[in-house]
């Protein structure tokens, strides 16, 4: 009993030193340093790694920044527009001129980012780091200045602490784009935009606006984003002056339920794998204003050319009606009279004449 006990505490002891040891997961990228499509970039927690991801459904890979879960939803992907064939062996590499980018076998790079490599500021050299929040930034070496950061390139994806809104210094504007379709994370229809004038978030489909949230209210909520649940799970926070107008969100509560907040190309804000739909712009017909929907056409005239369309209906019908009559009246005339068919179809064309003239 006692050596199987002793047996049991070994294993796990191995196991554990195993797990310890043959962790060699890093966050940082330095120059020269490269990522295959079988290795990935872990946090520092271990919260989120980048990896080439194979995307469902598709002959594609995408480099892709997931939480590190059970089916994960890509947050950020850096080649939305440049699908990497999943038969290509992808290579990420900081290069010594540190940028940032992937390369493929017969295919130009693609560059993801790169930091000014002539100034002094960056002599004491430059890294790639994926941050526990998700974010992968590119940065001085010893951090005291960021060049690039995946956060302000969101993709259909808002995670805690991204922005959504305008830099009004270099015009710079944070916003989700859907995917084309379920599969396809090429830009798609749907955009998420924050209004920094009338400060309200909304969504818009090929530039025609659908949905708007509604200002912040005192509660700290937006009328139109599911008003009892958004206290108990979002802390929303506005920046507004000369230079900035964005919406951020942190979580509240249970942090275990960290929130990734996916615009889908069918129009719905949802919380990935959330029991909710945050918005639903899809039922956005632009006839009502429920739940934010931006009437885009008039009511008035919408409920007109329905009563329009059914008198039109019923003007048919009656048509219908009467030629189909007036046809079986005239043949049974006809066939009654058939033995004398001259003197019968004089008969007939005044019938009809009559018919025409009392119409
Ligand atoms: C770095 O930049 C120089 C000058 O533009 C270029 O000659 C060199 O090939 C670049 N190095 C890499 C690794 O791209
Ligand atoms: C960078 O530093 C060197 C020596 O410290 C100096 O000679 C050079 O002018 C500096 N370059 C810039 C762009 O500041
Ligand atoms: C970071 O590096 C830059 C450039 O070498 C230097 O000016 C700065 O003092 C460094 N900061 C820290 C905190 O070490
Ligand atoms: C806004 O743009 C300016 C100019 O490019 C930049 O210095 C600043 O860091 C940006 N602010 C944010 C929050 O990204
Ligand atoms: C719709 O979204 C796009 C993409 O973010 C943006 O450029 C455009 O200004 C938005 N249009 C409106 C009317 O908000
Ligand atoms: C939301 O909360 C208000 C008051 O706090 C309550 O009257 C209302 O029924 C709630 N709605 C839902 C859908 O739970
Ligand atoms: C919400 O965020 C603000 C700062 O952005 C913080 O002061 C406040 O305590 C937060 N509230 C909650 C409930 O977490």
């Amino acid at each position: 009993m006692a050596t199987c006990v002793m047996m049991k505490n070994s294993i796990f002891l191995i196991i554990f030193a195993c797990l310890w040891t043959c962790h060699d997961a890093r966050d940082t990228l330095a120059p020269g340093d490269t990522l295959d499509s079988s290795s990935s970039l872990e946090s520092a927690s271990a919260k989120f790694t980048l990896s080439f991801v194979d995307q469902r459904n598709s002959n594609f890979k995408y480099l892709a920044i997931r939480r590190n879960k059970y089916n994960p939803n890509k947050a950020w992907i850096g080649n939305r527009n440049r699908p990497i064939s999943s038969s290509s062996s992808p290579l990420l590499t900081l290069d010594s001129n540190y940028t940032l980018k992937i390369t493929q076998t017969g295919e130009d790079p693609i560059v993801i980012c790169s930091a000014p490599q002539t100034s002094n500021s960056t002599s004491s050299g430059v890294v790639a780091t994926l941050l526990d929040s998700g974010n992968l930034v590119l940065q001085e070496m010893n951090g005291s200045r960021v060049f690039w950061q995946s956060f302000d390139y969101p993709g259909d994806t808002s995670l805690p602490g991204m922005k959504l809104g305008v830099n009004h210094s270099d015009g710079h504007i944070w916003s989700l784009v859907s995917y084309v379709d379920t599969y396809n994370p090429a830009l798609g229809p749907f955009s998420l935009v924050w209004d920094p004038n009338e400060h309200e978030l909304k969504i818009n489909k090929s530039g025609v606006v659908y949905w708007t949230s509604g200002v912040l209210r005192s509660d700290g909520t937006f009328e139109f984003i599911l008003p009892n649940v958004s206290k108990q799970r979002y802390n929303f926070s506005i920046v507004s002056n000369e230079n900035y107008g964005y919406l951020t969100y942190t979580a509240v509560g249970d942090q275990s339920l960290q929130p990734e907040w996916v615009l889908y190309s069918s129009g719905i804000l949802q919380e990935y794998e959330g029991q909710m739909n945050i918005v639903q712009a899809q039922n956005c017909d632009g006839y009502d204003t429920d739940g934010g929907c931006v009437r885009r056409f008039q009511s008035t005239k919408s409920s007109g050319t329905k009563i329009a369309d059914k008198w039109v209906w019923i003007g048919t019908s009656i048509a219908a009606a009467l030629v189909l009559c007036t046809a079986y009246y005239l043949l049974r005339r006809r066939r009654s009279a058939l033995p004398s068919a001259g003197e019968n179809r004089t008969e007939i064309e005044n019938e009809m004449l009559i018919f025409m003239k009392s119409n």
